[in-house]
């Protein structure tokens, strides 16, 4: 069916005579553009159905051009190169570029293709017979074509249901611009009888009744079916009794204490039951605590000395900020133990075998120093604390 129209399209009927009677510019747009469009159809006619006769070629273009104008996914590559629809030669430069950037092949199936000519990259293809089933590839379009975007369409209401079953709309605006899509502008519709008037309905339970005296309900249903109007009843006189003042609450649990020593809760539930008002207590005075706070900073004491098992130790002294509690003040650290000089062992190694036991030396009472040791040569190779150490041990 696609296929007659298209054999039997006769849009172009008018170029290709124009495009196979040279020199017969008309006047409108410079001959020279004509002709080069003339020479760029003819190429890509020759393409599309090589061995050919130039003339038929030509005509089989044209009209497979204008078939693929019509694709909604193919509008954006077309208005890209400003051609129009039904595509149009003279005056409408538009094709040559077109032309220069796709090719346009088919098959012995008589599947028509687009290709980018560039890349190679397939835009689109489809049956000849069928190109609403194409397949478009908007990623090998031309680099400088923007891809579509589907249409968002304002519509007017539609227009009262036709004898024919059927009514219509327009469209007042779509958006964004240069998009593509197919409004929907007709649909079926029930022509039948001129309208019923309602006569019954259903209704929503009444509101309560409010404080100028009245209350209403809304429609559920109505009948007999596909009615409009009617006088529903939807409001109504009533007596407003105003509602009593709460007397009695059941409340949240107090929220914790604040800075500013308060602390608060909500009303769940009060009675009797629909009143308003009352004095509910929602507030009391309260012992704020602050929370507490973790010390950052510590003053010490003195390390002390450092112990046999390798570590010393330290107090806090004070803590901040203030009050606060726990953090991580640093009072143990290693050190390297020295044990100290022992005097009276060192006494037995280096003394004793002359100048007899500690406890009974004949260097006790003389009131030894460390100077008159070393002055007598007596050091024996020991240090100042050592003799020090030695020195106190045997005493004055
Ligand atoms: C090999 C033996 C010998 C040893 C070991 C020795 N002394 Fe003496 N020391 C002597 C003799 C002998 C004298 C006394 C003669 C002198 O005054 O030079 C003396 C004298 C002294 C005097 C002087 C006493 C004074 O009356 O003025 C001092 C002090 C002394 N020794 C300290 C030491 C000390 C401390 C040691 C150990 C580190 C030591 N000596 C180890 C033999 C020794």
């Amino acid at each position: 069916m696609q296929m007659n129209r298209i054999l039997n399209s006769l849009a172009v009927g008018a170029l290709v005579a124009g495009l196979t009677t040279s020199g017969c510019g008309d006047g409108s747009s410079p001959p020279a553009a004509d002709a080069q469009a003339t020479a760029a159809v003819r190429a890509a006619a020759r393409e599309l159905s090589p061995g050919v006769a130039p003339e038929r070629a030509v005509k089989t273009f044209m009209d497979v051009l204008n078939e693929l104008r019509t694709v909604p996914a193919l509008a954006p590559l077309f208005e890209n190169f400003r051609v129009p629809r039904p595509v149009a030669i003279e005056g409408s430069t538009g094709v040559v570029p077109l032309l220069g950037v796709v090719k346009i092949t088919r098959d012995r199936e008589g599947n028509v293709t687009i290709t980018n000519r560039e890349t190679g990259g397939v835009i689109f293809s489809a049956p000849l017979t069928d190109l609403a089933s194409g397949v478009f590839h908007a990623e090998n379009l031309p680099a400088a074509v923007t891809p579509p975007t589907a249409c968002t369409y304002a519509y007017s209401d539609w227009s009262a249901c036709q004898p024919d079953g059927t009514q219509t709309r327009t469209v007042i605006s779509s958006s964004p611009d240069g998009c593509t899509g197919t409004p929907v502008l007709t649909q079926s519709c029930t022509y039948g009888q001129p309208p019923v008037t309602c006569s019954s309905f259903t209704y929503s339970d009444w509101d309560a009744c409010q404080p100028d005296g009245t209350q209403t309900r809304t429609v559920l249903t109505s009948s007999p079916e596909g009615c409009t109007g009617g006088s529903p009843e939807l409001s109504q006189p009533c007596t407003y009794t105003p509602p009593a003042t709460c007397t009695s609450f059941t409340y949240s649990d107090w929220s914790a204490c604040q800075s500013d020593g308060t602390q608060t809760r909500t009303v769940l539930t009060s009675s009797p039951e629909g009143c308003t008002g009352g004095s509910p207590v929602l507030s009391q005075a309260c012992t704020y605590t602050p929370p507490a706070v973790e010390c950052t900073s510590f003053t010490y004491s003195d390390w002390s000395a450092c112990q046999p098992d390798g570590t010393q130790t330290r107090t806090v002294l004070t803590s901040s900020p203030d009050g606060c509690t726990g953090g991580t003040p640093i009072v143990q650290q290693a050190c390297t133990y020295t044990p100290p000089i022992d005097g009276a062992a060192l006494y037995g190694q280096s003394c004793a075998s002359c100048h007899g036991p500690l406890e009974t030396s004949n260097l006790k009472g003389k009131g030894i120093t460390v100077q008159l040791i070393k002055d007598r040569n007596m050091a024996f190779g020991l240090t100042d604390e050592q003799l020090q150490a030695i020195v106190s041990v045997i005493g004055p």
